[in-house]
């Protein structure tokens, strides 16, 4: 079965895309035993840095794969259960060196889609801002989830976020939909962010994740171990939200039933061939009646 293809965005800085990606994929592939490559589609490197892999000392990255289109498997690293695509400072130039290219935009696609069978969900981190990278995660991807924070003016963001997705979509990729909003740094405590989600429910009925992700230390520490949260801290409340929240992902791209199904295929292949009891069916299978 082909990998989903999600890209985790928000034009807006700092609202949770990095995290999010990191712990979900992590706990997906560490916890669910699902097969994740992590895609770090930021100049800054940071989803690579979170995982202990320094942006600086690394040769070949996303970068490469883009620009003179190097195999992905050569740049691969497989780190915490997990296979990371790193992306270091030389991706900025990435947008100026492929202007003149007529297929900039479907470059990413193109290396994605030859590793489509060799993992369950590709997940991929997309910087801030609506340039040719987000544009190139977004053409990659079935589907978007956008990590944002409950904070005035968040709905702002979000129209223009839609309406990137709908460009692209009608442009490139017409199965491309947002599939979910994950509230990262949530403090429902605050009236604001109380209102601000009811907001955006709203306006995405059924989209919104059920667990809002807390904000917890950990989760800022995290990076500075190079760990996911699932490992740095296994206990903490950043990583029981992570824990729901990669839950729900697995939910909602359909993966849970897709596993619900394997499992009865293994039980029904692990059944023995019931006894005849001569009616036609098993005498395992037959209830007691009433009175019996
Ligand atoms: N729930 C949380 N609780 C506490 N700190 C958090 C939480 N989520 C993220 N952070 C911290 O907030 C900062 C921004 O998060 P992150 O890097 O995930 O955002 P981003 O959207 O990827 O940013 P950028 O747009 O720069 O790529 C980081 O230092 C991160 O460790
Ligand atoms: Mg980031």
């Amino acid at each position: 079965m082909a990998a989903t293809v999600t890209a985790f965005m928000n034009q807006k800085g700092g609202v949770g895309k990095t995290t999010t990606t990191v712990n979900v994929g992590a706990i997906v592939a560490n916890e669910h035993g699902r097969r994740v490559l992590l895609v770090d589609l930021d100049p800054q490197g940071n989803l690579s840095d979170h995982l202990g892999i320094d942006p600086n000392a690394i040769e070949d990255s996303v970068y490469n794969v883009l620009i003179d289109r190097t195999d992905p498997r050569v740049v691969i690293r497989r780190v915490h259960g997990l296979e990371v695509l790193p992306a270091n400072l030389d991706l900025s130039g990435a947008a100026m060196e492929l202007a003149p290219a007529g297929d900039r935009i479907l470059r990413l696609r193109e290396a994605l889609s030859g590793l489509a069978d060799q993992y369950d969900h590709i997940m991929i981190d997309c910087p801030p801002g609506l340039g040719l990278l987000t544009v190139s995660g977004l053409v990659a991807a079935g589907n978007v989830v956008v990590a944002m924070q409950a904070e005035y003016l968040a709905m702002r963001g979000i129209s223009q976020l839609m309406h990137t997705v709908g460009m692209v979509a009608e442009a490139a990729n017409p199965g491309l939909a947002i599939a979910g909003v994950v509230f990262c740094g949530f403090d429902g405590r605050t009236t604001l962010a109380r209102e601000v989600k009811a907001e955006v429910e709203q306006f995405f009925p059924g989209m919104v994740y059920r667990t809002a992700v807390r904000k917890n230390v950990r989760l800022a520490e995290a990076p500075s171990r190079g760990l996911p949260i699932n490992i740095y801290d296994p206990g903490c409340a950043g990583a029981a939200d992570y824990r729901d929240v990669a839950a729900e992902f697995l939910e909602r791209s359909g993966d849970v039933d897709r596993v619900e199904v394997e499992m009865e295929r293994d039980i029904l292949a692990e059944t023995p061939v019931p006894p005849d009891a001569g009616d036609g069916r098993g005498t395992w299978q037959r209830r007691p009646q009433w009175g019996e």
